[in-house]
């Protein structure tokens, strides 16, 4: 047998099965629908009890390793599922006891959206190892790799394989411009593997790769360094299978994929017709595509309970606006979702203008979680605040740790106004650091333990709480029945998805007659004489979406008016009150800081008073305008 110049067998009678003749060089494919494949279509909504099903029939495909965990898994899990991220570890590890589990770290952010403590990193990963974790795929959003060292050494003392990631954004269409250019991702990976990574991931999180740039990419960094390359790209702009094809051409060794039920839109290529590409050629990949087949067919009849999580409202599945402004998928929807709450959804053109300028002031850094929503989320405040260009009225306090230098080093400078702006009067100082975040941290652990000593029962609750401290609480209560676990979180059957088709059906033929209830959010709805509650919308996921309270500019950053009582300008969950009932507070006192879109919002006193009465608790979920807290004023 042997290839043509295009690396194709010359034969007739290629066959589907896999004991066909094996590749020169096979391409090796990651399946990434455990993770990445619901995370980016279902809202990382995806249950263990519709992977369990499939489990099995995963790991006999051959696939180089099943991505099952890490990314937004761990926070949707125990946040809106009241399922244990660690109990889904331990389980689908029963079930896939071949092919190595691979995970998606955050560095130093772990699996969450700050920088931890060193104590905390070597934690988590260890107890995640423990629990059966082969592959680290460890990023840092700003390609700083001294995000990777306290976790890289825990991964390297254990055996395990750590791979380094550069994470892909572009400033320039095509790899132009001076800052996101060749140049720049050939030195990244150089930096890789001066660091001693296992394998290097080309990761993409946004889909905006362009074939000809990662074969040109794939080819330089082959001539450099025989470590494995892997290619993570997303279908968004529509080019992902072409970016595959051509890295495939250049040499990349694994690529990552879904079954096809969680492939394309936002997500990834699918696995099956890159099988079907390569049969009989010196990149066959040699899976099965019989065995991916029945995945897919098993795969089907689960979806629905996630379809109504799906709500691209276009018939497209592609979206080249993701290359014109260079905005995540996920990073998109929560722009829309905060101006469409603030009745603002006229000012998205204002944001996308900005956002750039935005980006630039702040470092030009790259786009991907959590800069994508510290850029986001600040942009949203400078169009709806700011009186003036440039103004940067309301600082989250996100970008003040940015520009101290507590996520690392940003691509370019940060610009040194705003700096200055956002650092002053911060808590840890004036003058930003260029040291390793981490070593600058205070450990941890120790505290957490002591303060959660009543609610956990491992160190897994421990990390848990470390990392979430608010959700973290909320979910242990659950997990050992010491507060009902709201129906919004728990699973729907298939009866359930049936009936609410019925539904569907009916209200399509007019069958229906409707009653709105006293809650808003759901609605009576009778069929046949039998009364059914539909909820209109999620709960949990309404309290912590993100949405601001639309009002004049002129009462900018502060909450508090001058009769002393302290709203809530945005819906979110009080993480914790700064001050208690009969506390003095002074102009500028932080008084609540409350989450909202995964970022922390400072809420400040703007008069000097006495705090009276305090409305709520860590940990509850208020809606715009509530009554926070009372301050009586100084007369
Ligand atoms: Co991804």
């Amino acid at each position: 047998m042997a290839y043509d110049k295009h690396g194709v067998l010359e034969m007739t009678d290629v066959k589907y099965d896999a004991d066909r003749p094996k590749a020169q060089n096979p391409i090796k494919i990651n399946d990434v629908t455990f993770r990445d494949g619901h995370q980016s279509l279902f809202a990382t909504r995806g249950r263990t009890e519709d992977m369990i099903p499939v489990a099995e029939m995963m790991d006999e495909v051959g696939f180089n390793a099943v991505e099952t965990w890490g990314g937004a898994s761990f926070d949707a899990m125990h946040r809106y599922l009241a399922e244990d991220p660690w109990e889904r570890l331990r389980t689908l590890k029963k079930y896939m006891k071949k092919t190595p589990f691979s995970m998606l770290l955050r560095g130093q952010n772990v699996v969450g959206y700050r920088n931890y403590a060193d104590d905390v990193v070597s934690a988590f990963v260890q107890r995640a190892i423990d629990h059966g974790m082969d592959i680290f795929r460890c990023f840092d959003a700003l390609n700083d790799y001294r995000n990777f060292e306290t976790a890289a050494k825990v991964i390297k003392d254990n055996g395990k394989h750590f791979q380094g990631v550069v994470c892909y954004t572009l400033t320039e269409p095509r790899l132009g411009g001076d800052v996101y250019n060749m140049e720049y991702y050939i030195q990244k990976v150089k930096e890789l593997i001066e660091f001693g990574v296992d394998s290097i991931c080309i990761k993409d999180m946004a889909g905006l790769i362009a074939p000809y740039d990662i074969y040109n990419m794939v080819r330089e960094i082959k001539a450099i360094t025989d470590i494995p390359i892997n290619l993570h790209t997303h279908f968004t702009s529509g080019m992902g299978d072409l970016s595959i094809f051509k890295a495939i051409e250049a040499g990349v060794d694994i690529v990552d994929t879904c079954v096809s039920p969680y492939a394309y839109r936002t997500s990834h290529p699918a696995v099956e017709p890159i099988i079907m590409s390569l049969l009989g050629t010196n990149r066959d990949s040699g899976l099965d595509i019989k065995k991916v087949t029945a995945i897919a067919d098993e795969m089907e009849k689960y979806i629905p309970k996630y379809r109504h999580l799906d709500n691209n409202p276009k018939y497209s599945i592609i979206d080249i606006n993701v290359l014109l402004h260079q905005t995540p998928g996920g990073m998109l929807s929560n722009l829309v979702n905060q101006l469409k709450a603030m009745n603002s959804l006229d000012k998205l053109d204002d944001v996308f203008r900005l956002l750039p300028k935005v980006r630039k002031d702040l470092g030009s850094i790259p786009l991907v979680t959590p800069t994508s929503q510290i850029v986001g989320v600040q942009t949203v405040n400078n169009v709806l605040f700011d009186e003036e260009e440039g103004q940067y009225a309301q600082i989250t306090k996100e970008v003040k740790d940015l520009c101290y230098g507590l996520y690392g080093k940003t691509t370019r400078e940060i610009n040194p106004e705003v700096r200055k702006k956002a650092l002053k009067g911060y808590e840890r100082g004036e003058e930003p650091i260029d040291v390793r975040p981490g070593s600058i941290l205070e450990p941890e652990l120790d505290e957490v333990k002591e303060k959660f000593k009543d609610l956990t029962a491992d160190a897994d609750d421990e990390i848990l709480c470390a990392l979430y401290p608010v959700t973290g609480k909320r979910f242990l209560k659950w997990k050992y029945g010491l507060a009902e676990v709201p129906p919004e979180a728990k699973p729907k059957t298939m009866e359930q998805v049936k009936k609410e088709q019925e539904l569907i059906k009916k209200a399509l033929s007019g069958e229906l007659s409707m009653a709105k209830k006293g809650n808003a959010r759901e609605i009576e709805v009778k069929v046949d004489g039998e009364v059914f509650t539909v909820e209109i919308n999620d709960p949990l996921q309404q309290n912590n979406a993100p949405q601001f309270r639309p009002r004049k500019k002129k009462e900018a950053a502060k909450e508090l008016d001058l009769s002393g009582k302290l709203l809530a300008p945005i819906p979110g969950m009080i993480v914790e009150y700064k001050k208690a009932v009969g506390d003095k507070v002074k102009p500028g006192d932080t008084l609540v800081v409350l989450e909202a879109m995964k970022m922390m919002n400072n809420l400040e006193a703007s008069v000097a008073g006495e705090v009276k009465e305090i409305k709520f608790d860590s940990g509850d979920s208020v809606s715009k305008g509530d009554l926070l807290m009372v301050i009586e004023p100084e007369k």
